[in-house]
């Protein structure tokens, strides 16, 4: 158990995050940061009076707080509207921005323009975070993944080990329930291991893929397996799809907090995340989705596994679509 975990954002995923925190018992401890509702200056001034004193934060923290006795968890749930409740926190896990949400008209917001609003976003992130516990390991879920991690390294600049993201457990976890669906087994008995950006060009490893130790080519016909991949890249896009009003929210709440359990329990598992790479795969000075030892100092050690040609070269391809991104967004940056 730490003695406290700060969470930024309390939207969908930051909810998830508190309940299952408290639920588990990961820390004495829960700081739960949001500035939701913002007052809008061109509302009337009563309006603004009544926003000024809602908060997402403090309300979601109250609410999850009052049913403590009902589980029997002695802990403490405390939110703000500033960043002051992640003060002394070991562990912040990030979620603040904005999700890829549908509008009314079925379209989405450009990559450019959810960039362009979840830096601005990560520059208050970071200063936050600095100001309240700038030794805290700090785990991002905000997406664009990997451009949001890259800035919150170029802006806090931590030892390699304390910031990494998390995708790859999410994307691996979506393959191994294509997998295991198609092969009409148990989720459990599926192992398999999604690598490079968290994006369209994420590279499924099927040399990777395996049911009960045994390679999946022997449950699955390689047209099959090639449907699931793909479906796998655009599986965040199909439930955004789907629900309309936001994106998936419990199964990357639970895919962060198996990288939390991770740290907080030292158990030095080998876990799908995205860590900077110094030479790994042969890239360097990027953040890309790679198995890694996660313990009590975070990324331990970055695992390179023995990849087929085809997957290189899909590897390759996705890391120059990760590295494109960091180049906007370290060019954004220098504006914000
Ligand atoms: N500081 C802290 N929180 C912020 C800030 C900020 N500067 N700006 C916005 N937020 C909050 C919003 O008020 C909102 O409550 O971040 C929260 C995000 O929550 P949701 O919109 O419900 O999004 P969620 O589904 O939780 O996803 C969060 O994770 O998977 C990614 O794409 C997803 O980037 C998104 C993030």
């Amino acid at each position: 158990m730490l003695k406290k975990i700060g969470l930024i954002g309390g939207g969908y995923i930051g909810g998830v995050l508190t309940q299952e925190i408290a639920q588990r018992g990961l820390a004495r401890e829960i700081g739960l940061v949001d500035p939701a509702p913002m007052v809008n200056p061109n509302d009337p001034p009563e309006r603004q009076e009544v926003v000024k004193k809602q908060s997402v934060s403090i309300g979601k923290a109250l609410g999850i707080a009052e049913g403590l006795p009902t589980i029997g968890r002695d802990i403490k749930i405390v939110g703000s509207k500033d960043y002051s409740s992640l003060k002394g926190a070991e562990l912040v896990i990030n979620t603040a921005g904005v999700p890829r949400k549908a509008r009314p008209d079925g379209t989405f917001p450009s990559r450019e323009e959810l960039l362009t609003i979840n830096l601005k976003v990560t520059s208050q992130v970071a200063e936050g975070i600095k100001a309240n516990c700038p030794d805290a390991i700090v785990i991002n879920i905000a997406n664009p993944l990997d451009a949001i991690v890259f800035a919150l390294y170029k802006k806090l600049l931590p030892p390699k080990n304390k910031l990494f993201g998390m995708a790859g457990v999410l994307d691996s976890g979506r393959y191994c329930y294509f997998v295991a669906e198609a092969a009409g087994v148990s989720v459990e008995n599926v192992n398999a291991l999604v690598l490079g950006g968290h994006g369209d060009d994420m590279v499924p490893v099927r040399s990777s893929c395996q049911i009960a130790g045994i390679p999946v080519e022997k449950f699955l016909p390689a047209e099959t397996l090639a449907k699931i991949e793909a479906r796998t890249r655009k599986a965040g896009g199909e439930v955004v799809g789907l629900l309309g009003f936001g994106s998936a929210f419990v199964s990357p709440a639970w895919a962060a907090l198996e990288m939390a359990e991770a740290i907080i329990f030292d158990k030095k598992k080998i876990i799908p995340v995205c860590a900077l790479l110094e030479g790994e795969y042969g890239f360097k000075g990027l953040f890309v989705g790679v198995p890694a030892i996660v313990g009590r100092n975070g990324v331990e050690k970055v695992i390179e596994v023995d990849l087929t040609a085809d997957e290189k070269a899909a590897l390759a391809k996705s890391v120059a679509g990760v590295k494109k991104t960091c180049d906007e967004a370290e060019a954004m940056l220098a504006k914000i």
